[in-house]
């Protein structure tokens, strides 16, 4: 096992009903901006429940921000909070609302230019205090530090994290997830079994509470992701999906082993590039990347093999074509496409996207830092 140091301060309020405490973990007399997305969170009663249980506070409420967040949007929020001296934030929503709330909370106080925070890296030295209202299991972004943020106008989609940066708390109540479509619940559930691939899918350093946790998320997103698209009303099946997705990038499974994070690198120029959603990306690059990297990946490729899809019979590379095409038809039949053509996407975009990792330094990918430009070509190429 590697070395790692391991800290999580987010506290989780976790199940039905408990919208109504988080008012005991905000700071009493504080002035409270919610940030949210559409109209999701309250077509689904999820604001009204917030509102009631912030009666006492001083309440201002900013909405618009959109899938994949954009630095212009939320540079509006911060301007709203800089002049209505907000000192606490809350925000209600999927992972696209709490990365950007995370923006906002670093941006508030920044001196100078906060995209900065993003393109050059600028170390964030403060930050306002924020909690959460989940309503999509997905990125793991409501118990982390981390936050992706786009710039429409150069189509830049940068990720960034800081330790000042993790939610006060977050509440997670499977009920409020029952409105999301199906594509939504789909993306969640491949968005978090990749976030379990780019930690689990490396090379092997005896890690063995790590693997087995994250074989145990796997397992449990193959038999309660279907189950959730399948039965929208089975509660148990929504709450292990939700909770597996929090556990997937809260730091635990991650904390003393390598990480790829090239598949998301890949995807993010899909994005930024062609506007497809975070998961959509993904579901694209993982099978054709697993191909590319089979060797350098092998033995816990075997080891995902024997593990997650039980392949025990055939020669190793057998199993491990298996194990690759078990993982295309899993996304597959959670109705994800796992083809840039699906997309309407050609060869003919690989140039651009390659430019666009170059650009954004993203040159020397995967767990040995080995994966480069041309690597990345012949990924997108089988992705076609
Ligand atoms: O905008 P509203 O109206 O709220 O609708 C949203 C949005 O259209 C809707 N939705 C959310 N909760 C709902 C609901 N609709 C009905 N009922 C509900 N309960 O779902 C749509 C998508 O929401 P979004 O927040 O964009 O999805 P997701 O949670 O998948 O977040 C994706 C973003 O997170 C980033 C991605 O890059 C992408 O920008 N990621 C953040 C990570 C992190 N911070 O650790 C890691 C991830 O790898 C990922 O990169
Ligand atoms: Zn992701």
């Amino acid at each position: 096992m590697l070395n790692f140091t391991f800290h999580n301060p987010t506290r989780i309020l976790f199940g039905s009903g408990r919208i109504a405490d988080l008012a005991r973990e905000i700071p009493a007399g504080a002035r409270v901006l919610i940030t949210r997305g559409g109209s999701s969170v309250e077509r689904n009663g999820t604001l009204a429940e917030v509102r009631q249980a912030l009666a006492g506070f001083t309440v201002f409420d900013f909405a618009g921000i959109e899938p994949n967040p954009t630095c212009e949007t939320l540079l509006q929020a911060v301007e709203l909070a800089r002049r209505e001296r907000v000192d606490f934030l809350l925000a209600v929503g999927g992972g696209s609302v709490i990365d950007g709330t995370k923006f906002i909370a670093a941006a508030i106080p920044f001196e100078g230019d906060p995209w900065t925070i993003l393109s050059e890296r600028a170390p964030v030295r403060q930050a306002v205090p924020f909690g959460c209202v989940l309503t999509l299991p997905a990125t793991g972004s409501e118990m982390n530090n981390g936050a992706v943020i786009t710039r429409r106008a150069t189509q830049d989609k940068l990720a960034f994290s800081s330790r000042l940066l993790f939610p006060r708390f977050s509440v997670l109540d499977p009920a409020k997830t029952r409105s999301l479509p199906p594509r939504q619940v789909a993306n969640g559930i491949v968005d978090a079994f990749v976030h379990t691939t780019e930690q689990y899918l490396t090379y092997p350093v005896d890690a063995k509470v790590q693997d087995r946790i994250a074989e145990g998320l796997l397992l449990t997103l193959i038999e309660d992701g279907p189950k959730t698209l399948s039965d929208p009303e089975d509660h148990n099946a929504r709450a292990n999906l939700m909770w597996t997705a929090t556990l997937a990038l809260n730091g635990l499974i991650g904390a003393g082993v390598p990480q790829d994070w090239a598949t998301h690198m890949l995807g993010h120029e899909l994005t930024a590039l062609h506007g497809l959603d975070h998961a959509q990306t993904l579901a694209i690059v993982l099978p054709a990347l697993l191909q590319e990297r089979r060797t350098q990946k092998r033995e816990k490729l075997l080891q995902y093999a024997m593990r997650v899809w039980n392949l025990r019979d055939g020669g190793e590379e057998q199993r491990i074509d298996e194990a690759i095409a078990r993982t295309r038809a899993f996304f597959e039949s959670l109705g994800v496409p796992t083809r840039l053509s699906d997309h309407g996407i050609g060869a003919d975009a690989i140039p651009v996207l390659l430019a666009g990792l170059e650009r954004h330094g993203m040159t020397a990918l995967g767990e040995r830092r080995d994966l480069g430009l041309d690597c990345a070509r012949r990924i997108y190429e089988r992705a076609c």
